[in-house]
């Protein structure tokens, strides 16, 4: 591999980025809108005007394929119109793509400020329908996404672990911009590739699911030892009562006991109990450690791995004891899910609508598409994973742009408020996490048609996709208002108000609307089996 080639819409930041990395990496920097601009001997916008876009397109082509046809290893920025010709997409094959990311609006927003005078940001339906056609092929020709900014140092480096000897094709990057920034790898063999993908620091010690360890901890294990020494493997037994203060003891106990030190890293291989109690010991242990995280439920793929929310439940509440600790990398390789369990795989179902809900657009279409997870696990790894991806990418920017959660990021709960009362009111011995969040999604959307105008085809859609994957839509249990008791003690319910997380359209959240608690009454009890 030579060349590390930036492409993504204008205004994307891709020229930014190319430099940092070209900076950090030593290698040579080449941006092809600016060697464009003086072999034409004129602004871009000039020859543009005067000569039409296939013109302009011909001379690009040429220049694009010289500068990456030249030997020796550089970091080359394309144009954002680049891609749309053919030869320039056949020769990226070769190389190693970064897609930096950027969202129409914001893109519009710098294009209109910045000083360049940009032909085809003048209109702005034309500029809409130029990034809906561009997307696609930004997506399909990188293998690692990020989204632009300062936060971006180390995602080239990161990304170039893609092209190490091991790492599967299919592997992708994508670049969480929380605290320092770091790498979430995401794709079948990921796992297999760990050792090469690499994101920590020192030795590693690994804090292990027991299945999760007895299922695919050779494959790590060995994959690992091969970059870094493996000085110590702590298995935590299955179960939520696990992720409490008194095994996140033993476990601190068992890592000073075998020497771990700040320099090295901790891995936390298994689904959410095993992520948040390994992250929370890495966020505690001498003040902190970088921590890996590999999770192997669905669960912990869409939801649990990303974010830095690290923590154990004490008998009191869930989740009560914890802290934010973003981790250094995070490993998803989606063939682990072949040997979860039928409930398992259901469970973590309902975080997928609720993300798909939330993202709306590509996910959720690609959520409708997808056939129940227990097939697709089996038939549609393709489809599988690039939900997985997508998820993961919803959860990340969320978390972006809210880490500390005191404002966009309680949008992750929707369905949250009734699945948290239905779960403690029953002691957490009745309902499954996920099927407490399948019925309290229906409830949600239940409400948003009421308060927010929600179209009623949702909760149908949602309705039916809870059902093939196996979760409830009814259930009988602890009386009505036992539950709104319950709800009143949720932590992250504000002052004396009711708010909730609404719907209005997928893709389009609402936060803190207050509802008349008639309307969760009756949403409620419509649930009622
Ligand atoms: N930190 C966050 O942001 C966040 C978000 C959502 C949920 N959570 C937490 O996640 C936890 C739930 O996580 P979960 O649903 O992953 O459950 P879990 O970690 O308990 O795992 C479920 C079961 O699957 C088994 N298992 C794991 N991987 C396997 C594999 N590949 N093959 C076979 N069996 C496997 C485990 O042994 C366990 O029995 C809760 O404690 C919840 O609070 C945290």
């Amino acid at each position: 591999l030579e060349k590390l080639v930036v492409i993504g819409f204008m205004a994307a930041g891709k020229s930014t980025l190319a430099r940092n990395s070209a900076e950090r990496l030593g290698w040579s920097l080449a941006d092809a809108d600016v060697v464009l601009q003086e072999r034409l001997g004129e602004p871009v916008s000039e020859f543009f005007d005067r000569e039409g876009e296939p013109a302009f397109r011909a001379r690009e082509r040429d220049v694009v394929l010289e500068l990456l046809g030249t030997s020796g290893p550089a970091v080359i920025a394309l144009g954002g119109g680049a891609v749309e010709i053919d030869d320039v997409r056949a020769a990226l094959a070769d190389h190693l793509v970064i897609h930096v990311d950027v969202d129409v609006d914001t893109a519009w927003a710098r294009a209109a400020r910045s000083k360049t005078n940009r032909p085809l940001a003048r209109d702005r339906e034309l500029f809409e329908a130029l990034y809906k056609r561009r997307l696609p092929l930004y997506e399909s020709l990188s293998r690692a996404v990020i989204a632009g900014g300062k936060e971006a140092d180390g995602a080239s480096e990161a990304a170039l672990a893609l092209a190490r000897p091991g790492v599967p094709r299919t592997a992708r990057m994508l670049w969480s911009r929380a605290g320092k920034g770091h790498p979430v790898y995401v794709g079948a063999g990921v796992l297999g590739a760990a050792g090469a993908l690499w994101p920590g620091q020192g030795r590693c010690f690994v804090v292990a699911d027991e299945h999760a360890l007895a299922l695919h901890g050779e494959q790590l294990l060995a994959s690992l030892s091969a970059a870094t020494a493996v000085a110590g493997t702590i298995t935590i037994p299955p179960g939520e009562h696990h992720k409490s203060l008194a095994e996140a003891e033993r476990v601190l106990r068992a890592l000073a006991r075998a020497g771990m030190q700040r320099s090295d890293t901790l891995v936390a291989l298994g689904g959410g109990v095993v992520g948040d109690l390994a992250g929370f010991c890495a966020a505690t242990y001498q003040r902190g450690v970088p921590v890996v995280q590999v999770p192997t439920t669905v669960v912990a793929q869409v939801d649990s791995a990303y974010g830095g929310k690290t923590g154990v439940d004490l008998p009191e509440a869930k989740n009560y004891v914890g802290a934010f600790h973003q981790p250094a990398g995070v490993l998803t390789d989606p063939t682990v899910l072949a040997t979860l369990p039928t409930e398992e795989l259901h469970a973590g179902y309902a975080e997928v609508v609720k993300t798909a809900l939330i993202a709306g657009a590509g996910l959720w279409d690609g959520v409708l598409a997808l056939p129940p997870l227990e097939r697709a696990v089996e038939e549609d790894l393709a489809g599988l994973t690039s939900v997985i991806e997508d998820c993961a990418r919803t959860k990340l920017a969320v978390v972006a742009a809210d880490e500390r959660d005191t404002g966009i990021r309680a949008s992750l709960n929707l369905g949250h408020t009734l699945a948290h009362a239905l779960e403690s009111a029953t002691g957490y011995g009745r309902f499954r996490h996920g099927e407490a969040v399948a019925l309290g999604l229906l409830a949600a959307l239940r409400i948003s048609e009421r308060e927010v105008s929600l179209d009623e085809g949702v909760r149908e859609r949602v309705r039916d996709l809870i059902v093939a994957n196996g979760l409830p839509v009814t259930f009988d249990g602890p009386p009505t208002d036992e539950l709104l008791d319950h709800m009143g003690r949720d932590k992250k319910r504000r002052g004396a108000r009711r708010n909730l997380v609404l719907l209005r359209a997928p893709g389009d959240v609402a936060i803190g609307v207050e509802a008349p608690d008639d309307v969760l009454v009756s949403a409620i009890d419509e649930l009622r089996a």
